[in-house]
């Protein structure tokens, strides 16, 4: 990844010319959380041409899945988009929320290994001009990429997986101890616990469509306590929606996890288990 002197050198414009507080068009990126200058909560807009005018960055991608071959893109890092915009820079995660939503939590830790890219160009087409996405949809209004994706951990049989939305409508700025303290499992445990490798697992993969409340994505419509109480009340049923949603669930939309071992869908059994006392209806 290459910063594009040119466009580097645009000096950064000040964040209330790009925080607009009323919609333009379908195609602005909504922001909330906390924001740098607002108070917390608040919702802003910023039109894709303010994007453009942010320092960009350079990659050519051969390894992503939503483009078709090899794909130079253009745009703002998400790490760029913390320190111009974040109100708690230090203590940042950025959620990226989509149409259908799905929802992607990018931790510290990724955004400094991975270096995430809101993509704005690609092979120098403005998105007007973008192809449809492997699976036909559009890929706008944003999406993100990397510059290249190598896994940074594996968790049992879960490897760290490139976390690439697209139709993105919403970046969130949110403080992480908020964010994944909402799914951190009761209790004093041990790290190398199942207990603990499942949160780790369920952090990155279940929470981007099964929500805790207000937090985590909610395309699948199943929250985190109803997911714990599947645990509980018939783990061999629980493992094998993971393992293969299609087979209890025609037509099932929840990808499946056959590469997931019996130690992994245990280790999950285990995490969410933890929550099923409070998932319990009275
Ligand atoms: C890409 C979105 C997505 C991800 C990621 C995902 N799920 Fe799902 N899940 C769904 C959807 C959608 C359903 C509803 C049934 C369907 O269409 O598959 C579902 C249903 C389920 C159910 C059945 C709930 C019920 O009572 O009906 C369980 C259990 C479940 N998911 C567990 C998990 C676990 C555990 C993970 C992480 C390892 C996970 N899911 C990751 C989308 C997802």
């Amino acid at each position: 990844m290459v910063a594009i002197a040119a466009l580097a050198a645009v000096p950064a414009v000040a964040r209330q010319t790009i925080l607009h507080v009323q919609r333009s068009s379908p195609g602005d990126l909504e922001v909330g959380g906390e924001l740098a200058g607002v108070p917390p909560g608040t919702t802003r807009y910023i039109r894709y041409e303010n994007l453009l005018q942010m320092p960009q960055e350079l990659s050519t991608v051969s390894d992503d899945s939503n483009f078709h071959g090899k794909t130079e893109i253009v745009g703002v890092a998400l790490e760029t988009l913390v320190r111009l915009l974040g109100a708690t820079p230090n203590d940042a995660l950025i959620v990226a929320i989509c149409y259908d939503q799905y929802r992607t939590n990018y931790s510290r830790d990724y955004l400094a290994t991975h270096h995430p890219v809101l993509v704005l160009r690609m092979n120098g087409q403005l998105r007007d001009h973008w192809p449809l996405s492997p699976s036909g949809g559009p890929l706008g209004p944003y999406l993100i990429s990397h510059p290249s994706f190598t896994p940074s951990f594996k968790v049992l049989s879960h490897e760290d997986e490139p976390q690439i939305p697209y139709g993105i409508t919403r970046i969130e700025f949110r403080r992480e101890a908020t964010v994944f303290g909402a799914i951190r499992p009761p209790g004093n445990w041990l790290a190398g616990s199942s207990v603990e490798q499942g949160f780790v697992i369920a952090r990155q993969d279940c929470f981007r469509c099964h929500n805790m409340g207000a937090e985590g994505g909610q395309l699948a419509g199943r929250s985190w306590l109803q997911l714990a109480r599947r645990a509980e009340e018939d783990g061999p049923l629980f493992r094998k929606i993971i393992r293969n949603p299609a087979s209890v669930t025609p037509g099932a939309k929840m990808p499946a996890h056959g590469d997931y071992d019996d130690a992994t869908l245990n280790a999950l059994t285990d995490y969410f288990k933890t929550f099923s006392g409070l998932g319990r209806k009275p």
